[in-house]
């Protein structure tokens, strides 16, 4: 069945950085969409016709729902926990939170509530850290596959450092993994992400297997933590005596290359840059929890001159927002420090084609192309009196997108489709 989704269509095909023919905008536009995909996209009154169902949501805008690139599905009781920086904050709230997910029935229903809060926020795929159980992975993979939403996850491969409650060895943690690809790789909208934690909690033996993995799965993500905060790399190093660098550890196990993600990547090394130019690796941006564990600010511009592709991400529970929106003002507010700019459309487009573009899947997601999956969301930028009023003084298509950066959380979600069907009910 064929169905209309009318409103203000804002949809990018390049990056507003790169080049001035980024985005098409539609002030009275509609999305055709058949069997959970893009068919067209186009003026209302050439796609209208009798009998085709329709949805008006003017005068919301319609844009590609939005992708977050890094965040911890275990974490979801974690988010504002008080006072800590990153290895105090993993040992006094996180592992003990995270140790929880072994207990029956608990992943399971933890994972209908993350998928329930990511569309509420907008969000209609994302690259999720699971817990060390299986069944953490399980239970996520099964409630997105139910809500044909596509979710790149991996369980964390961890063998030290940690509580033994959230520990695995590096063959249990290479043969769980194995048949986690094995079962959901491939299946229907979900992805495996191989997923050692980060340097701290994998011994060289897990790295091995690790980088096994990723030899024998090619097509499979890779995901983890790389130079977060300055007493993690101090760590680390003393871990990895012979390593040149942090990120020298996931090099020497063969983990870089366009399919790894590395969370925050803030301290880095001259070294490091040229690397992860080299192999195509992608930082990942996650400016909410970059403020709250105290961790440092991100230099988007240093990488992106260097000609690395950044992802941006909530990070959650060390992020303390599941909203896109909210991560994008706190990047703005980062990058101001920083002394670089974040204009509107750029942040728009990271959170949509952009971050598509980080995972090798812009084909699928994140932009308007015919033949995309209709992951959709509607966004009121008067959501709140505050951003009426603002909104009373705003001209341009990039003034109000900055509101709902600035101001905007999940409160301006009118709406998410996921491969064409509506997440809200009203
Ligand atoms: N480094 C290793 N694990 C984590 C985590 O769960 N959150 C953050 N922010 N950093 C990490
Ligand atoms: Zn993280």
């Amino acid at each position: 069945m064929q169905q209309l989704i009318r409103g203000r269509i804002l949809g990018f095909h390049a990056d507003p950085t790169d080049t001035d023919d980024n985005h098409l905008y539609l002030e009275d536009g509609a999305i055709l969409i058949e069997g959970g995909r893009i068919l067209a996209v186009d003026d209302y009154a050439k796609l209208a016709r009798p009998g085709l169902p329709e949805i008006d949501h003017r005068p919301h805008l319609i844009l590609p729902g939005f992708i977050d690139t890094h965040i911890h599905f275990p974490q979801v009781q974690v988010i504002a926990s008080w006072g800590a920086q990153l290895l105090d904050w993993l040992n006094t709230y996180t592992f003990p939170e995270e140790a929880r997910f072994a207990q029956q029935g608990h992943a399971p229903a933890m994972a209908d509530a993350f998928l329930n809060l990511l569309t509420a926020h907008g969000t209609t795929t994302a690259v999720a850290f699971c817990s060390v159980h299986p069944q953490s992975a399980d239970a996520l993979f099964t409630a997105a596959h139910a809500r044909n939403m596509a979710m790149v996850a991996g369980k964390v491969m961890m063998d030290r450092n940690a509580p033994p409650e959230v520990l695995d060895t590096p063959q249990q943690g290479y043969d769980d993994s194995k048949a986690l690809i094995a079962r959901w790789h491939g299946k229907g909208r979900q992805r495996y992400a191989i997923t050692p934690r980060f340097a701290i909690t994998s011994t060289p033996e897990q790295m091995e297997m690790a980088g096994q993995l990723v030899r024998e799965h090619p097509d499979c993500h890779i995901q983890t933590h790389l130079s977060e905060n300055r007493d993690e790399i101090d760590f680390t190093l003393s871990l990895y005596p012979q390593a040149r660098d942090y990120l020298d550890i996931y090099e020497s196990y063969g983990l870089l290359g366009d399919r790894i993600l590395l969370g925050h990547s803030i301290h880095l090394e001259p070294r490091e840059i040229a690397r992860m130019a080299e192999t195509g690796s992608h930082p990942v941006f996650c400016p909410t929890s970059n403020l709250f564990l105290g961790s440092g600010l991100f230099d988007k511009a240093g990488l992106r001159a260097a000609g690395i592709t950044s992802g941006i991400a909530t990070d959650v529970g060390g992020g303390t927002s599941y909203s896109m929106l909210q991560t994008l003002n706190e990047g703005y507010k980062i990058l101001q420090l920083r002394g670089q700019k974040l204009t509107a459309l750029s942040a728009f487009h990271w959170i949509t084609r952009g971050n598509a573009k980080v995972l090798g899947m812009e084909d699928q997601i994140g932009t308007l192309a015919p033949g995309s999956m209709a992951d959709l969301v509607v966004l009121d930028s008067r959501a709140t009196p505050a951003m009426a009023l603002r909104s009373d003084r705003a001209e341009t298509l990039a003034e109000e997108l900055f509101i709902l950066q600035i101001m905007g959380d999940d409160r301006s979600i009118a709406q998410t489709y996921v491969a064409g069907v509506a997440m809200k009910t009203v």
